[in-house]
C-alpha cells in the first residue's frame, strides 16, 4: 500500500526502470509513460528518473522541452492540437482556431479549469489535402469546419462523462 501519491509514482518508476532498463536509452520510453498516465511530468518524476537512470536531473529536464509532446505542466484529458502550417492556414484554420477558443474559454497553451481540454498548436500532420487538421489525443480529424468544432467538443464531453462514471463506479 503506497502511503502518498510521491510513493506511488516512485514504485511506477521504478517498475519502467525494470521494464526498458536503467540506462540512458530508457530515458524517453520512460517518460512517454509517465506522460501518458499523467498527462504531464513533475519535477518530482523528473528527479526520480534522473537518480533511477543515473543522469543528471538537468538532462531530463531538457529532455522534456524538447520533446512538444512530453509535458513539466499538467495537460487536460483532451489535448487538442489544430494545424498551423500553411496548407491549413490557407485552408481556413484560423476561423477553426477563434472557434475553439470561443467554446472552450482559453486560449491556444491553455487549459480549461475543469482540466478536460488543452488547446495547442500543431505543425503539419500530414493531411495537407484534407484541412483544417486538428488532432484530439491521437485522433485525427480532417476538413474541420467552426460548425463541426462543436461536434467534436461535444463528443469528447460525453466520452469524458462516461470516463468520470466508469472511474466513480470502481
Ligand atoms: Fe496542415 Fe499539412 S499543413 S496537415
Amino acid at each position: 500500500m503506497f502511503r502518498t501519491d510521491q510513493e506511488r509514482l516512485s514504485g511506477e518508476i521504478v517498475a519502467l526502470a525494470g521494464r526498458y532498463g536503467r540506462d540512458r536509452s530508457a530515458l524517453l520510453p520512460i517518460l512517454q509513460t509517465v506522460q501518458s498516465r499523467y498527462h504531464h511530468i513533475s519535477d518530482y518524476a523528473m528527479q526520480e528518473v534522473a537518480s533511477l537512470l543515473n543522469i543528471h536531473p538537468v538532462e531530463v529536464y531538457s529532455v522534456v522541452t524538447f520533446y512538444a509532446f512530453l509535458k513539466a505542466r499538467r495537460q487536460g484529458q483532451f489535448v487538442i492540437r489544430l494545424c498551423r502550417t500553411i496548407s491549413c492556414d490557407m485552408q481556413g484554420k484560423e476561423k477553426v482556431a477563434r472557434q475553439l477558443e470561443n467554446e472552450l474559454g482559453i486560449k491556444f497553451g491553455g487549459t480549461t479549469p475543469d482540466g478536460k481540454f488543452t488547446l495547442e498548436w500543431a505543425n503539419c500532420l500530414g493531411m495537407c489535402d484534407q484541412g483544417p487538421a486538428l488532432l484530439v489525443n491521437d485522433q485525427v480529424f480532417s476538413k474541420v469546419t467552426a460548425e463541426k468544432v462543436h461536434d467534436i467538443l461535444e463528443a469528447c464531453r460525453r466520452s469524458f462523462s462516461v470516463y468520470a462514471s466508469q472511474k466513480e463506479g470502481h
